[in-house]
Order: C-alpha cells, then sequence, then structure tokens
C-alpha cells in the first residue's frame, strides 16, 4: 500500500502545533510554539490571549513544519485538525487554518477530538493492539475506557468533579508554584515526605474519580496554617498530595484489571508525564503482567503528532468533514 502522510494541526489550549505523520505511526516532523511563558504570568491560560497567539504563530509553525520535513502542503494526503473539546478560540484558529488548507490544496479534512489524539500518541511508540484499557490523565479530563477496536471506546469511568490535572494546577497555585503545575509539583515532590494526612477520595468499587475533595483539603490545610501563622513544608505537602493523587488512578486499574482481564494499559495525556505516575503504574502492570503504553514525554503533551496518528484509522475509512466543520469546547468520546 501507498505511504500515508497526515498533516496535522493542534490548537486547542496552549500550544500551536503542526505535525506531519506517516501511516499513522512515524512522525516526519513536529513543530511546536507553546505560549506557557506568556500565561505563566497570570497563574493559568488566559483564552483571549490564547487563541490571539494561536492566529500569530500558526503560518510561523506551519512553515516550520513544512520545512523540517523538507515537502509541501501539495505532498500529503489529508489536513487533519483538533475540532474538540478545547478552549473556542483556540480550536477556531486550528479548525480554520485547516479548512482554508484543505480547501486551496484540494485535500481531505479529518476532525480529531483531542483525547483520542492523546491517546493514539501511544501508536507513534508501540502499535497499539485491542483490546486495551485507555486512562487519560489530563488537564481537563480523568476517564477510564476499554478501547475495543480503532475508534470503539467503552467508558468506565471518569471524575465526578476535578480532573487529577486541574487538581495539580490548583494545588501548585495555592502553594506559591507557577503554572502550569503539575511538573513543578512532580519536581518539588521529590525532595519532600508523605507527612500530611490528606482524605483519600470515597473509597469504592466503580471506576469514578474524585479529585475536589483533596484539592479542597490542601487548600484549606494550607489557608488555616497560614492563620495559625505557621508556615507549610511545601515539599512535603507536594509529596503528599502526589501520593494520594496517583494512588487513586493505580487503585482504579487495577480494579479494572481484576474486573475486566484486559492485559495492555495506555496512559494518555498531560499528566502522563508524571515519572511518579509511571513508576507506579510500571509496578502494578508487572503485579498484573499486563503490558504498559505512556508516550515519550514530548508526545505526553498537547501536540499535532498524535492528532495526525489519530486521524489515520479516519483516513483509511474516508471519514471525513465537510467546510461546515465546527468546534467544539466540550464533547465525550463516548
Ligand atoms: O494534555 P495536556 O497537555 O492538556 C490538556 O489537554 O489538558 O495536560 C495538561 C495538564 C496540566 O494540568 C499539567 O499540570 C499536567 O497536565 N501535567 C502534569 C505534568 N506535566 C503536565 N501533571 C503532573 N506531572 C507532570 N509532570
Ligand atoms: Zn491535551
Amino acid at each position: 500500500m501507498k505511504d500515508v502522510y497526515i498533516l496535522a494541526i493542534e490548537s486547542s489550549c496552549d500550544e500551536t502545533s503542526v505535525a506531519i505523520v506517516k501511516n499513522g505511526c512515524d512522525v516526519v516532523s513536529l513543530a511546536i510554539n507553546t505560549q506557557i511563558d506568556t500565561h505563566k504570568k497570570y497563574g493559568g491560560v488566559v483564552p483571549e490571549i490564547a487563541s490571539r497567539m494561536h492566529t500569530e504563530a500558526i503560518t510561523v509553525v506551519l512553515e516550520d513544519c513544512l520545512d523540517k520535513a523538507g515537502m509541501q502542503i501539495k505532498d500529503v494526503d489529508a489536513i487533519a485538525v483538533t475540532y474538540a473539546p478545547g478552549l473556542t478560540g483556540s480550536l477556531m484558529v486550528g479548525v480554520e487554518a485547516a479548512k482554508m488548507l484543505a480547501l486551496i490544496y484540494n485535500k481531505p479534512l479529518i476532525a480529531v477530538n483531542h483525547l483520542i489524539g492523546h491517546i493514539y500518541a501511544n501508536n507513534l511508540e508501540d502499535k497499539l493492539e485491542y483490546p486495551l484499557l485507555a486512562l487519560i490523565v489530563s488537564g481537563g479530563h480523568t476517564e477510564l475506557l476499554v478501547m475495543e477496536d480503532d475508534y470503539k471506546f467503552k467508558k468506565l469511568g471518569e471524575t465526578l468533579d476535578d480532573a487529577i490535572g486541574e487538581a495539580y494546577d490548583k494545588v501548585a497555585r495555592v502553594i506559591g508554584l507557577s503554572y502550569p503545575g503539575g511538573p513543578n509539583i512532580e519536581k518539588l515532590a521529590l525532595k519532600g515526605k508523605h507527612t500530611y494526612d490528606l482524605p483519600k477520595p470515597v473509597i469504592d468499587d466503580t471506576y469514578d474519580f474524585s479529585y475536589s475533595g483533596l484539592k479542597s483539603a490542601v487548600i484549606n490545610l494550607v489557608h488555616k496554617e497560614s492563620l495559625r501563622g505557621n508556615s507549610i513544608r511545601k515539599e512535603d505537602l507536594a509529596k503528599s498530595f502526589q501520593d494520594v493523587a496517583i494512588d487513586e488512578l493505580v487503585r482504579k486499574v487495577e480494579l479494572a484489571f481484576n474486573n475486566t482481564g484486559l492485559n495492555t494499559l495506555v496512559i494518555a495525556g498531560g499528566v502522563s508525564a508524571n515519572k511518579y505516575l509511571k513508576e507506579e503504574m510500571e509496578k502494578v502492570c508487572h503485579k498484573h503482567n499486563v503490558k504498559l503504553l505512556i508516550p515519550r514525554l514530548l508526545y505526553c503533551t498537547d501536540n499535532a503528532a498524535m492528532i495526525g496518528a489519530a486521524a489515520y484509522p479516519k483516513y483509511l475509512k474516508k471519514e471525513f468533514s465537510d467546510y461546515s466543520l465546527n468546534v467544539c469546547s466540550r464533547v465525550d468520546i463516548v
């Protein structure tokens, strides 16, 4: 079969990224422009600034990607783009750019769900073999799914309130760490001990998650200690929080191993960049003889290569979108 080259665009949050991916698994080139340094000043992503910066960056990032690949747009077989979920204004920049390129160069247009993109990031490392368990841990989502085949999902459970990444970011903020909180908490936790007694999410036998109680417990503890004039051992609090947050993921994954008998686990989304999460998942997967896939760091956080990977099965099935494609800030996988 002829090789398939997909040019993919991702702009759902604060990264403008363009990639060319061959056959859904080989990254020919990847360009990313991150806005983190700008949003850091505000303690989080400011949607209006994000969309303006995407507009400024998109053509530069596109040219950078094409230069790195030594290719032209006419050489690719399709244009893929993240259309949901994410920040409306940010998504619109990518979707409008993709529609324009598809129209001008007469290429099929493929709409990709960002979260499904995170799952397919694993296909850039090792071929996904179904059925498998997929754990999504990002800034906006915490979900456990069974993936029976390409684009065939069954949801086991999801967070009932905050996403794990959101809890990391809010805890980081309250202890004075900059945005994005996840990597900073991880760094600080390396120097700390688990000394603070934080509440574990309700112990039950469903696959649902809850992170707002844990987050609020940290916030209340910090406020109480500051009212009493006591200082916080930030590194110990970071370690105590991280242990409880990750332990909850491990517990639910283990429940799913026992109940489903599935023997592959893929982890997807920004929080999968966390080394402690990786170590703990390696332990539980080893115990249950389960194959574990976590993307390399570059593909854990937002990037367009994962969108190119997720677009490939749609290309093979000719699941194309027309120019009425619109963005959607919230959408479920199933
Ligand atoms: O997938 P992602 O880049 O964007 C969304 O789709 O949401 O995930 C961003 C989230 C943020 O909450 C960030 O704090 C978290 O991933 N994150 C981490 C780490 N790196 C990023 N959380 C914990 N440890 C990390 N090393
Ligand atoms: Zn993401």
